[in-house]
C-alpha cells in the first residue's frame, strides 16, 4: 500500500499535539499540553440563542451552498473590529471566511510554495504551520526568536538574495514561547520588507488577549501590499465553530479565493450565520475581558508554582497575554524524557523539539494555563518540579 501515498506524504511530521491529546483524554491527567481554551467560558447558551434565531425565520439559505468568500455581514463585522480596534484599514472585500486559521495556513502554502521553495518561519514555530506547510513541500529557513522578536541579523541573513517566498510570524504571544515581538522590532521587520519582495503572514489569534500593556501595531498597518493576517474565533469564541479568517489584499485574495474553491467550495454557513448573530446579540468585547481576568490569573499562579518549585536554574518566558509560556530547563535535561516521567504522573506538556525543523528544543517545554484551573496548575507544576529535580540530580 505505503507505494501508493504520494511522496510529500512522507514530509509531513504527525502532529505531536494531536497524539498527546490521546493522552490528556484520560481526565485524571492534568494537562498543560493542548493548546485549548478554557471551557468554562464557552457561551453555550449566546450560541443555542442565536442557533435559534437563525433558523427560526423563513430564510433557509443558511443550509444552502453558499459564496466562497463567506456570509458578507460576518465578513463586514470583521473588517469593522480591525478598523475599531486596531485602527487598520481594512474593507470586507479583503475578509475571507476560513474554517478556522489553520486552513488560512493551508491556502497560503497553497498558493505560494511550490516544492523546494524557500520560507522562513520562526525558531521555534507553530507546529501547526510546520504541518500545513510542510504538505507542499518547501525548505524551511528558521529565524531564531529572542526576547522581543525575531532576531534581526538572522532574518536579514535569511531573506538576502534567497528568494524566500514568505515569512510566517506569531506576533502577539506567540505559540509556543508566549513571546511578542516589540513595537521596534515590527518597524524594523517592516523596513526589512519594504525592500524585499517577500510575503509577511501575520497569524495572530491570541492578540485579544492582552492581559497587560497597550498593543503594538499590526504589520499590515506597514505592510499592506505584502501582509497577509490570519485571525480566529478560536480563541475569544469556540474552537469547535472552526472559524477564522484571512485578510489580505485584492491580488492575493483572488488566488486564495480560488485555492479555497478547489478544497472545500465555503466554510460552514450555518456556523457563520450563528456566529454572526452570536456577534450582534452580545458584547464580544466583554465575553473577552471575562477570559483574559481568568488566563491572567492563571498564568500568574503558573509562574508562582515555577518560581516556587521549579530548581533555580530553569528560565521561563513571562507572557503579557495568550496561552503558552515556555520553559528552558538545565541542558543537560531532556524534556522528552521528563514527559514520558511525567505522563506517568499524571501530567501532560509539550516537549520542545516537533517545534524545531532543524533539531534544538531538547531542554524546552511548552506549558498551557489557559485550560487548566489554578488548584490544578498548582498540583501540576509541584509534580514537574519533583521530577525535574529528581533528575537533575541522577544525571
Ligand atoms: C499561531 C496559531 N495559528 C493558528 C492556529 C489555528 O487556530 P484555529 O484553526 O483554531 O483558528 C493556532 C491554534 O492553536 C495557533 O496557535
Amino acid at each position: 500500500m505505503s507505494v501508493l501515498f504520494a511522496e510529500r506524504m512522507n514530509a509531513i511530521p504527525k502532529s505531536f499535539i494531536r497524539e498527546i491529546l490521546k493522552v490528556t483524554e484520560n481526565p485524571d491527567v492534568i494537562s498543560f499540553a493542548g493548546g485549548l481554551p478554557n471551557p468554562r467560558f464557552f457561551p453555550v447558551d449566546e450560541i443555542a440563542a442565536a442557533t435559534s434565531e437563525v433558523l427560526a425565520g423563513t430564510d433557509v439559505s443558511a443550509l444552502q451552498y453558499s459564496t466562497t468568500e463567506g456570509y458578507q455581514p460576518l465578513r463586514e463585522y470583521i473588517a469593522q473590529r480591525y478598523r475599531d480596534m486596531k485602527k487598520i484599514d481594512v474593507t470586507a472585500d479583503e475578509i475571507l471566511i476560513t474554517n478556522g486559521s489553520q486552513q488560512g495556513l493551508d491556502l497560503i502554502g497553497k498558493v505560494f510554495i511550490g516544492k523546494n521553495d524557500r520560507i522562513a518561519i520562526e525558531k521555534p514555530a507553530y507546529l501547526g504551520a510546520i504541518q500545513a506547510f510542510s504538505v507542499y513541500e518547501p525548505q524551511f529557513c528558521p529565524v531564531s526568536l529572542i526576547d522581543d522578536g525575531a532576531d534581526i541579523d538572522q532574518l536579514k541573513d535569511v531573506l538576502n538574495g534567497n528568494s524566500v517566498k514568505l515569512f510566517h510570524t506569531v506576533i502577539n504571544f506567540q505559540n509556543p514561547s508566549g513571546i511578542s515581538y516589540s513595537e521596534n522590532r515590527r518597524r524594523e521587520i517592516a523596513k526589512i520588507f519594504e525592500q524585499n519582495g517577500t510575503v509577511i503572514v501575520e497569524d495572530d489569534p491570541y492578540s485579544d488577549l492582552r492581559f497587560t500593556g497597550e498593543a503594538p501595531s499590526s504589520m499590515r498597518s506597514w505592510l499592506a501590499d505584502r501582509a497577509i493576517l490570519l485571525g480566529s474565533f478560536s480563541k475569544t469564541i469556540a474552537p469547535g465553530l472552526r472559524l477564522g479568517w484571512i485578510c489580505a489584499k485584492r491580488e492575493i485574495m483572488d488566488k486564495l479565493v480560488t485555492a479555497k474553491q478547489a478544497s472545500d467550495l465555503h466554510s460552514n454557513s450555518l456556523c457563520q450565520r450563528i456566529v454572526h448573530q452570536y456577534l450582534i446579540n452580545n458584547d464580544i468585547n466583554r465575553h473577552i475581558e471575562t477570559i483574559i481576568a481568568v488566563y491572567k490569573r492563571q498564568r500568574d499562579v503558573m509562574i508562582a508554582a515555577i518560581e516556587e518549585h521549579f530548581p533555580k536554574e530553569v528560565k521561563i518566558t513571562r507572557p503579557d497575554g495568550g496561552m503558552f509560556l515556555w520553559v528552558t530547563l538545565p541542558e543537560k535535561l531532556s524534556a522528552l524524557e521528563l514527559f514520558e516521567l511525567a505522563v506517568k504522573e499524571n501530567v501532560a506538556f509539550v516537549p520542545g523539539t516537533p517545534f524545531f525543523v532543524d533539531g534544538g528544543g531538547t531542554n524546552n517545554m511548552r506549558l498551557n494555563f489557559s485550560n487548566s484551573d489554578e488548584e490544578k496548575i498548582q498540583e501540576g507544576i509541584k509534580r514537574l518540579g519533583r521530577l525535574i529535580n529528581k533528575t537533575l540530580v541522577e544525571k
